[in-house]
Order: structure tokens, then sequence, then C-alpha cells
């Protein structure tokens, strides 16, 4: 099969937009908020440094030795036993749970460019009230913008690697960066700058459970968009030349660095209005709107770009959770892109119009399982249990199934002896352990 090619820099492009998304700028800071600040930003970059990054590399690996689809991936490497690892290959299917509820979240954000744009709340009780109303009782609006965000990322996606993904991320990764470094020396000019840098950066252990691990290491998968197959799926078309050790470096930096800007925007923000730090999903579209609203008409302007770059986070980051599933349909079944994604955006559909209902106060106990919304259940079933389960599966087969020499000769050209050492020691020993260890405890204690 031929699959086509990311030019270099195409390639940390698009990996970059993939991982840099809603859960850098959205669900970062509430999750940053929600569990106490410091402490779990500090476990979260302890997790990205060891766990991710490694991790990362093992998919780049997995995706340039193969070339293909996630399914035919584990299939073909499997020294043995292809049969029953090509299932490994299903941890594709976490992308489109996390879609529904993704796309919902967008919606929301094209819905704040034009709440932006004409009247934005002047107080963080009346954006509340928007925020609010808009989600748990506008099922009309609420699916037209889920309808939007959904049409274009599918637009986005059936134009392919090149023309579509590679295209986007060119244009839209740039100018996201560019907003939100303005954003941030704005920002550094607050009363409450300094507030928002102890409460990001001064550990608070007391307000540290085994959720909150869980949900640190959960999101350090999420949000370098790993175990599930996405940068596997994009290292399949890396071009020949691309340093894959410093690529992904690259990648785990500009990730990290995003989400921590965008921390410490939103926090100097809600620190200098007096807002409340544990503000949860609404945090962005509560807290920020009504500061942006007292700069008269040139907050509105501030406003409308930081939407529209938080909504281009987001589409190179839907259309890359889609991918690798396209990728299995189109190699595994012959299918076309566009038929493909009817299919996946049919199930999208469905999952996402549950999810949508279950905040919706009218409809939600149809929609809420074990005292759960639906909406939530994607969430953290997705992000919590599935990415951290699919990076252990991907941990296991680079250490423990591949052979070493074969590893190592993917690799040799990139890293030190004692480098390569220590990259392989983590996968093959701390990944599986670690990770295992959160998941259990968090499961049984
Ligand atoms: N990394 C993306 C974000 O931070 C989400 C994502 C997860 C994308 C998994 C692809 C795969 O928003």
């Amino acid at each position: 099969m031929k699959i086509a090619r990311f030019s270099r820099i195409g390639f940390i492009l698009a990996a970059a937009g993939s991982a840099v998304g809603l859960g850098n700028i959205w669900k970062f800071p509430y999750m940053t908020g929600e569990n106490g600040g410091g402490a779990f930003v500090l476990i979260y970059l302890l997790t990205i440094t060891v766990i991710g990054l490694s991790l990362f590399i093992a998919e780049v690996l997995l995706g340039k030795a193969a070339r293909n689809d996630s399914v035919t991936t584990f299939e073909t490497l499997a020294p043995k036993n292809g049969h029953l690892w090509k299932y490994a290959g299903f941890i594709i299917f976490a992308g489109t749970l996390i879609l529904s509820f993704y796309l919902i979240v967008i919606g929301w954000i094209i819905k704040y460019v034009y709440i932006s744009a004409t009247s934005l709340p002047t107080a963080v009780k009346e954006a509340g009230a928007t925020f609010g109303g808009m989600v748990t009782t506008d099922v009309v609006g609420q699916f037209i913008f889920f309808n939007v965000a959904f049409f274009i990322t599918i637009f986005i996606v059936t134009r392919g690697i090149k023309q579509g993904i590679e295209k986007v991320n060119l244009i839209l990764m740039p100018l996201l960066i560019i907003i939100l470094l303005a954003l941030f020396f704005y920002a550094t000019t607050l009363s409450g700058f300094s507030q928002a840098l102890s409460f990001l950066f001064v550990p608070d252990w007391s307000k540290v459970t085994n959720t909150t691990v869980l949900q640190a290491v959960g999101h350090a998968f999420f949000t370098l968009s790993l175990g599930m197959g996405t940068i596997m799926a994009y290292s399949a078309s890396l071009s020949n030349d691309t340093n894959i050790v410093r690529a992904s470096i690259s990648v785990a930096v500009i990730d990290t660095a995003i989400a921590l800007i965008a921390g410490i925007v939103i926090f100097s923000f809600i620190f200098t209005g007096g807002a409340e730090a544990a503000g949860g999903p609404g945090l962005v579209f509560i807290s920020l709107p009504p500061i942006f609203a007292e700069f008269g008409s040139l907050g509105n302007l501030f406003s409308v770009a930081f939407f529209v770059a938080l909504g281009f986070a987001g589409i190179t980051s839907a259309v890359s959770l889609i991918e690798p599933t396209v990728l299995y349909m189109t190699n595994r079944f012959n299918l076309s892109r566009a038929r493909s994604l009817v299919y996946l955006g049919g199930v999208t559909y469905v999952l996402g119009t549950m999810a949508l209902l279950s905040n919706i106060e009218e409809y939600k106990s149809y929609v809420t399982f074990g005292g759960k919304g639906f909406f939530d259940i994607l969430d953290f079933t997705s992000s919590s249990i599935m990415l951290p389960f699919g990076g252990i599966i991907i941990a296991v087969f680079v250490g423990h199934v591949l052979q070493r020499e074969r590893v190592y000769s993917l690799l040799k050209e990139y890293m030190s002896d004692r480098v390569f050492a220590l990259w392989y020691f983590t996968i093959k020993y701390i990944i599986p352990i670690a990770v295992s260890a959160v998941m259990i405890n968090k499961i049984f204690f």
C-alpha cells in the first residue's frame, strides 16, 4: 500500500497540531484548577518527561517501521502471534469516543467566537449564566455548532494527509502560537500574574489523592495524543530523513510549553478578576470573557482571537483523532476515505448527541449511567482508562515482543547507546509497571 508522505516540517507540525488541542487550553487549566494547582502540574510534568516522551518515541518507531494502519502494524511487526497482536491495533477506537465529546467542546468554542464578536458578558456571574445556560438548556444551538465542528473536521480528513492535514496545520499552528504569546505578554502586566505562577508551580500535596494521580497521568497521555495510535498513524507518513527523536522532543516541548502558557494566561486573568480557580469545564468560557469585556471593543477583538485560536487547536486535534481509524478502514477494507468517514461519522454523531443531551437538564436522566453523565463517562473512560491502557500495550509490545536488536537498529542513528539503554528500560519496565500501578490503585482503592 502506498501512503502519502509528510514533508519534514510537515510531520512535526501535524504531530504538534494533534498534541496541542483542547487538552492544553481547555482541559489542562480546568483540571489543574480542580486538583489544587502545583502538585497536579508537577505529576503531569513528571509523567510527560519520563513516560510520555519515551512512549512518543515508541509510537513513532512503530509507525515508521511498518508504515501502515495500527492493526496491520501490530500484526506484521510481531515476530510471532501476529494474528493475536493485531487486536492491539484496536486502541484506535478510543479516538472515536474522544472525538464525540471533543466536537461538542469545539462547538461551544465556535459559539463563543460569535459571542465574543457581539456581546461579551461583563461580570463573572453573568458569564457563568451564559455558559451554564448554553450547556444545560440550549439543545438546538449546541447541536448546530456540534454539526459545524463535525463537518469541518470530516471535510479536512477527506482531503487526506498532505492536502488536508498538513496544509491546515501549516497555517493554523503558527497563528495559535502568536495569539497565545500576545495574551501571555499582556498577562505579565496583570496583578494576578504572580499568584497564577505560585498556584501553578508551588505544589500543595494535601490536595493529592489517587484520582489526582490517575488524572494527571491520563492527561499526560491525552495531551500528547498517546496510547491510541494517532502518533503511529502520522508516523506512517514520516519522511525518511526525519530525526525521530529530535522530532518527538520538539513536539513534547511545544505541547508542554503551550499548556503552561495557557495555564499562566488563564489563571492570571482569573486571579486578577477574583474568579474561582476550580471553575470546572466552564473555566475558559466563564472567567475570560468578562475580563476581555473590560477592554471595550479591543476586548472583543482579543476574545475573538482567543476563541478562534482555541478552535483551530481543537480542529487540528480532532482531525488526528479520526485519521488512525480512517487509515485502518481504507487499508483493511478497501473503503474510500469518504465512505470510511460516513461510518465513523455516524458513530461519532450518535455518541456525540448522547453526550450533548447528558448535559441538558431535561434529558439528562436518560443518558446518565451509574450517577455519571454520558459526556463525563466518555471523557473519563477514554482519557483515564483507554489511553493509559493503550500506552501499556505499546510499551509491552516494543519492550517485550519486538526483538531488542530490531528496536535498536531503528533508533541507533538518533541516540547514543547510553540513552538507548535508559529509554529501553523505561519502555520495558517503568511504563508497564508505573502506569498499571496508578490504574490499579485507582480502581481498587
Ligand atoms: N492531544 C489532544 C489535546 O490535547 C487530544 C488528542 C488525544 C488528540 C488523543 C489525538 C489523540 O487536545
